[in-house]
């Protein structure tokens, strides 16, 4: 099969902006992380983009650059940071708040970190019931929209940016369904117009983003982007999008093992997943709201992996449950645990406990990272609408209609690599003839 040449790819922008809506935990590790790497504080644990290498051609070539030598990445000294939030400050108070990082880390840090104000925030409590914002912009879902996307060109004009992606790493919001209002451009366009509660934020910021041609990254559990409406808006925009809700700690795991159970043709009984958490993320998925927009995220992986259709004497009764409780003396130091039942031979039972004492922020900053060079990538490249060969990142990848999610880690890995592989005219690696699997 021969492959269609892509056009050679633009060089990276010098400078690239990367808005944040919500500078919490995650974006003020990724922010204060990110300009520690830069200068030379600490590595960037955890990022492809900055570490891993991707094997090319035969295996007797001996290729294997860095993907940042594959293709045109910004260096970590041309990202410009900034973002929005519904409690005033800077970045360094929000490290303060946030309590991820070592104050000895962020005190070095202090004067670029304080530099960062962040810009009022789109807010309806509504969609986060536990959190009442002090620092938000005067409302109607229009002017809400029109002011978000004067503070992107304001951003970009201050910076002499001529490229920009925005993040959600804010609240995860109340579980909502698109409606009426979210099924076309004008009948978005309308609801805005007529300050429909249909319309939470998170669509807000992903709309204003669409609109300025930033590329658009949901990671968070809340719809974002995840409409019709807001999906043919960034196909006739050319915008990259990517969601959602990132991949980090007992989701990642999961989707490593349940591959596993797969490919040996062992069965599944029962998997109990229970986290306790007490940084201000978890305060917020303590409301049954929020929880049930996690819970959607974080349950849907199983089923999608083990396939009970095609294999019903090994998973049809496979009972899931997850559970996501407060408990504050935690911060954000999560304990993520799970009890799962299996069965082999003849159906002897057997079980395994993974008691993952993680760090949320600190797994989850430098997706962030990756994030936002790989959508500007996208972006240089000519890709519009979802970037399915993101889908490494997220706990629910969103997919084009009426295709299911891919959640095997390492088919995701395989998908961005010959992704990237495909934009720099690199042949495909398939894993035929004498390949054998090495990514
Ligand atoms: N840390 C992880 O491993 C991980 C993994 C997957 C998803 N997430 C999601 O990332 C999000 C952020 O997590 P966190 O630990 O940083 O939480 P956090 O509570 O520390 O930060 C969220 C921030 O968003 C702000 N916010 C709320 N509504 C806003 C709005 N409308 N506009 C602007 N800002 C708003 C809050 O004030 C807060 O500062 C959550 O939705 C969480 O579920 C985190």
């Amino acid at each position: 099969m021969t492959e269609t040449q892509p056009a050679p790819l633009p060089a990276a922008p010098r400078r690239l902006g990367v808005l944040l809506q919500g500078v919490g935990a995650v974006g003020s590790t990724f922010i204060a992380g990110t300009l520690a790497a830069r200068r030379g504080l600490g590595e960037p644990v955890g990022s492809l983009t900055q570490l891993a290498h991707i094997r090319l051609g035969k295996r007797t070539e001996h290729r294997n650059p860095m993907i940042k030598e594959l293709v045109p990445l910004t260096e970590l000294d041309g990202l410009v940071f900034g973002g929005w939030d519904i409690f005033g400050g800077n970045v360094f108070d929000a490290c303060e708040t946030a309590q991820v990082l070592d104050g000895r880390l962020t005190a070095q840090l202090r004067d670029e970190l304080e530099a960062i104000e962040v810009m009022p925030g789109a807010f309806d409590p509504s969609y986060v019931k536990r959190l009442n914002g002090t620092h938000v912009k005067p409302g109607g879902r229009r002017a809400w929209a029109d002011a978000l996307r004067a503070d992107i060109r304001r951003f970009k004009a201050a910076n002499d940016l001529a490229e920009c992606v925005v993040i959600n790493c804010s609240s995860t919001e109340v579980y909502s369904v698109a409606g009426p209002a979210h099924q076309s451009v004008a009948a978005f366009e309308a609801a805005l117009d007529a300050d429909d509660p249909s319309v939470g934020p998170s669509m807000l910021y992903a709309y204003a983003a669409i609109m300025e041609g930033c590329p658009y990254a949901n990671g968070t559990p809340s719809l974002g982007a995840d409409v019709p409406a807001l999906l043919a808006l960034a196909d006739a925009k050319g915008t990259p999008l990517a969601g959602k809700d990132f991949k980090t700690g007992q989701t990642l795991l999961k989707t490593v093992l349940a591959p596993m159970f797969k490919a040996r043709m062992l069965g599944v009984r029962g998997w109990f997943s229970t986290n306790i958490l007490g940084n201000r993320d978890g305060e917020v998925l303590d409301e049954p709201g929020a929880f049930r927009s996690k819970e959607m995220t974080k349950l849907g992986v199983i089923d999608t992996i083990l396939q009970p259709d095609v294999y019903p004497s090994l998973y049809k009764d496979l009972y899931h449950k997850v559970r996501i409780n407060y408990y504050p003396p935690r911060g954000d130091s999560k304990e993520g645990w799970d009890n799962i039942d299996i069965f082999g031979w003849l159906g002897y039972p057997m079980q395994i406990k993974v008691d993952f004492l993680c760090r949320d922020s600190i797994l989850a900053a430098p997706i962030l990272l990756d994030l936002a060079l790989l959508l500007n990538l996208a972006q240089r490249a000519g890709r519009k609408g979802v970037q399915e060969w993101l889908s490494f990142y997220w706990k629910s990848p969103v997919t084009a209609p009426d295709v299911y999610a891919e959640h095997d880690l390492f088919i995701q890995l395989t998908k961005l690599k010959n992704n990237l592989r495909h934009m720099a005219g690199e042949e495909l690696i398939t894993h035929l003839g004498t390949e054998y699997y090495e990514e």
